[in-house]
């Protein structure tokens, strides 16, 4: 098989102390923030909208559309966040390029804020992340040390500060709205939009919020110039993605690829292959991700593709699931995970997933009617339409493509010889 892995964030990894600083500036960091400070901030701006990178963190937006909204907005004071909640289940992209290249995730956020005007930085890393809070909390204190984070950012006049900001656990903190209100001491809870970040966000001031993912692409664009960054991927996923793989297959782990290498590619190539009893299904992105059947892994990992077909490639990560497994017991785990992480904010989510789980439990009891069918399609709808964010939107998707690729299950759960047994 042709090598599939691209080595371009994790090309440090392992052979960096991610302790050191000296390790990372001799392996050529900090010299695109160099660069970077050279530049005017439109041009920084220019150079990540010419790379065509998208957001790493789920919805894929544009990086560098947004880096000119908040360029342009009209404020003294701007603010700069790094989501690195990470709280997705199968995810762990982010804590890899903490732990393993922080210095990198640095550079990409003070090369962003010198080009967008925030002088103020927050990391938000999940809470259970200690190792990641630790490794970036000493990874800022070098930089200061270094003259790359402060005041007058390497003689520029710059100043920039990065304060670590941790989570408490729950997975709608990864939410950029709930995310925002948690900094500012309220409760994390979702709200409705517009107004985005980019014109109200953190204090309600003008706010670039990221991945770490996304943060990380953005050294190296400058380093690279975006035109040859974006050659790298498909026509409409450019560089490369993080996947997290996991579940059933041999080995486990992060991988780097170049956007349109298939699932298959991954799973076979340095995933070695799954486990044992063939593939049930494949879950992309995490818990919030389509499960895909084993006939649907040649698709390529592309935002178009996925989005052509009516699905969302998410954050990256490939759960396999292996025969072993039966596909009501996995979308039983989904729903009882959006039920707990639920905010409770909206009707729909708060009471829609409940409802859902009572009528998914008699499927799996094999008491279902057509009528316990119709209302759990119709419900499914009302969930995703109408809940306020992203996490109540994305909760029946796990339900809904396992309904639409394996209605089997279903019709199993249904009660059959009904009119006999009255
Ligand atoms: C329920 C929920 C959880 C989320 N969790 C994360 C997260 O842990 N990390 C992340 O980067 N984005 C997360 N997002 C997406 C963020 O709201 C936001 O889109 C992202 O931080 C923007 O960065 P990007 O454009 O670089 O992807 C989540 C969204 C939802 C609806
Ligand atoms: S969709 Fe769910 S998580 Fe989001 S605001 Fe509504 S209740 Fe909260």
């Amino acid at each position: 098989m042709e090598q599939i892995e691209y080595k371009l964030l994790t090309r440090r990894f392992d052979i960096i102390d991610a302790l050191s600083i000296d390790d990372y500036i001799a392996q050529g960091g900090y010299t695109a923030l160099a660069a970077a400070m050279k530049m005017k901030p439109e041009e920084i701006v220019e150079e990540v909208k010419l790379s065509g990178l998208r957001g790493r963190g789920g919805a894929a937006f544009p990086v560098g559309l947004k880096m000119d909204s908040v360029r342009k907005a009209d404020s003294e004071v701007k603010y700069l966040i790094c989501n690195a909640d990470e709280g997705e289940p199968g995810n762990f992209k982010d804590r890899y390029l903490m732990e393993k290249d922080p210095h990198q995730v640095l550079e990409g956020m003070i090369i962003c804020s010198a080009a967008v005007g925030a002088h103020k930085g927050y990391i938000f890393i999940r809470g259970e992340y200690t190792r990641s809070i630790y490794i970036m909390s000493s990874a800022v204190q070098a930089a200061l040390e270094k003259g790359f984070l402060g005041k007058n950012i390497l003689g520029t006049g710059h100043d920039f500060e990065i304060e670590i900001y941790t989570g408490a656990g729950s997975y709608v903190c990864g939410e950029e709205f709930a995310l925002m209100l948690c900094i500012e001491g309220n409760p994390a809870r979702s709200t409705y939009k517009p107004p985005f970040p980019t014109t109200e966000g953190l204090f309600g001031k003008p706010t670039q919020i990221n991945n770490v993912e996304s943060f990380a692409n953005i050294p190296s664009i400058i380093s690279m110039t975006g035109a040859e960054y974006s050659k790298i991927g498909t026509k409409d996923s450019k560089g490369t993605k993080l996947v997290s793989l996991c579940g059933n297959v041999v080995k486990k782990g992060l991988y780097e690829v170049p956007f349109g290498v298939s699932i298959r590619d991954v799973i076979d190539g340095p995933g070695g292959g799954p486990l044992q009893d063939g593939i049930l299904m494949v879950q992309i992105g995490g818990a919030s991700g389509p499960c895909l059947p084993p006939d649907m892994l040649d698709i390529p990992l592309d935002y178009k593709t996925f989005a052509d077909q009516g699905l969302s490639l998410g954050s990256g990560a490939i759960i396999v699931i292996d025969r072993r497994f039966g596909v009501l017991d996995i979308v039983r785990n989904t729903l009882k995970f959006f039920k707990h992480e639920s905010c409770g904010k909206c009707t729909p989510c708060r009471e829609g997933i409940y409802h859902l789980l009572i009528l998914f439990d008699k499927f799996i009891l094999g008491q279902a009617e057509q009528k316990d069918l119709d209302t759990m399609m119709q419900l499914i709808e009302t969930v995703e339409q109408t809940s306020i964010c992203g996490l109540g939107q994305a909760a029946p998707t796990a339900l809904k493509t396992t309904l639409h690729y394996f209605p089997q299950a279903y019709m199993s759960g249904m009660r059959t010889n009904r009119s006999r047994v009255i």
